[in-house]
């Protein structure tokens, strides 16, 4: 059927393929209410999270090695061990923490046995997670965990109301906000989205909406000029939800790790097709219409958009370099070396050159650091300062 299957993409299961029709059907009642054009955030937002039918809100088995795409924490509990150590300032003194988006709970789960080994465990690990299954995995893996460190784990269903004192953390959350899409055209912008084409979607251009075209205009004015055709996302929703986030941090540090780039190399005139991703059964592509609910789909982060959104909301930019910068400021080389065996330091410099080397996610991933009167530096952002660049 060409609505679920394109080729060099495995094939779909006959419940997957259902599942992908139904789906359609729902975007097909959208389009139509909308008068027969949606949005490129709007379509994300219904394939992504729309309950029971979106991507992270369905069944779909999402993160790991069985999954569609591995994520850092996924990899190697490095990751969570080296955001611990770089954390561990800010809870000396007592202070919570606030995960955003948890995923299958592997960085709760290292971030909390570290601290735990480390003697500055959280009064409290508080997670908000827009996937009622995923936040179901969480509390299987969580609840594993000995008594002390599982107690202190909540989950909320909406951010605090009141102010916290310690640490905030997002690890390839913001890339999963449904963005918007956009092509330059003439002196001017296309909006792009979808229509409704036999039994699934097709990408379609319109006049660009209010907000986009605000936005657009503002960001012009910084880019050099981009050539005919140029596709590109803007996130409308990164601003808001990261001053939410601010709202809620009295004191400490808002740590956000994704994959992304400052604003000039975000939209340099070369990267003509923009940043958006699809992962599928851990294989990446770029066709985000097709295995509709079934595939992830995401878009870089324009730092320099997360920089200011932040400065915006009365944080200061502390910190801002590469994962690989960022791991090695926090200790991974220790970490390896301090191997019980042989075997294991085998196992964990192979772990540890994924998340490093250049040209896996060492270089495309940043580390992000906005801050409210923290009660101490971060040591994981001394080796590395990209601020200029944002
Ligand atoms: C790519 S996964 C990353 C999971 C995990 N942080 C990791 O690194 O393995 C994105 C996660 O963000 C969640 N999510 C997406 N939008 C969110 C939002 N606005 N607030 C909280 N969680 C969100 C998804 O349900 C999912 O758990």
């Amino acid at each position: 059927m060409t609505l679920t299957v394109r080729s060099g993409l495995p094939p779909l299961s006959a419940d997957e393929a259902a599942h992908a029709r139904r789906v359609a059907a729902a975007l097909h009642a959208a389009i139509a209410a909308a008068g027969g054009w949606l949005s490129f955030e709007a379509f994300m937002e219904l394939v992504l999270y729309a309950p029971g039918l979106g991507y992270y809100s369905a069944g779909s088995h999402k993160l790991g090695a069985g999954g569609d795409f591995v994520t850092a924490p996924e990899m190697s509990a490095l990751f969570g061990r080296c955001v611990a150590r770089a954390c561990q300032p800010l809870l000396a003194e007592g202070g919570e923490v606030l995960e955003l988006g948890a995923g299958s709970g592997a960085l709760a789960a290292t971030l909390l046995e570290e601290w735990h080994a480390l003697g500055t465990l959280p009064e409290r690990y508080s997670i908000l997670e827009v996937s009622a299954e995923l936040a179901a995995r969480q509390r299987a893996r969580l609840g594993t965990l000995p008594g002390p460190l599982r107690e202190r784990v909540t989950w909320l269903e909406r951010l605090p109301d009141r102010p916290l004192a310690g640490v905030i953390l997002a690890n390839e959350v913001a890339d999963a906000l449904p963005c918007r899409r956009l092509r330059v055209q003439g002196d001017g912008l296309a909006e792009l989205g979808v229509v409704a084409e036999g039994e699934g979607v097709a990408p379609a251009s319109a006049a660009p909406a209010r907000p986009l075209t605000a936005a657009w205009t503002a960001l012009r004015n910084s880019l050099p000029v981009l050539p005919e055709g140029y596709t590109t996302e803007v996130c409308l929703r990164l601003r808001p939800w990261l001053q939410s986030l601010a709202a809620v941090l009295g004191r400490g540090a808002l740590l956000l790790f994704d994959y992304g780039l400052p604003r000039a190399h975000y939209y340099h005139p070369q990267r003509r097709e923009g940043t958006l991703r699809c992962h599928f059964r851990q294989r990446a592509h770029e066709d985000p219409y097709v295995n509709l609910g079934l595939q992830d789909i995401t878009a870089w982060v324009d730092f320099s958009a997360a920089a200011e959104a932040g400065a915006a909301a009365g944080l200061e930019v502390a910190g801002y370099c590469t994962q690989t910068a960022f791991l090695l400021g926090s200790g991974i080389e220790s970490l390896i070396a301090q191997a019980a065996d042989g075997a294991q330091r085998a196992r964990l410099a192979g772990e540890g050159r994924r998340l490093l080397m250049p040209e896996e996610m060492g270089e495309a991933f940043k580390a992000l650091a906005l801050t409210r009167d923290p009660p101490a530096e971060l040591p994981g952002f001394g080796l590395q300062d990209l601020r200029h660049q944002l």
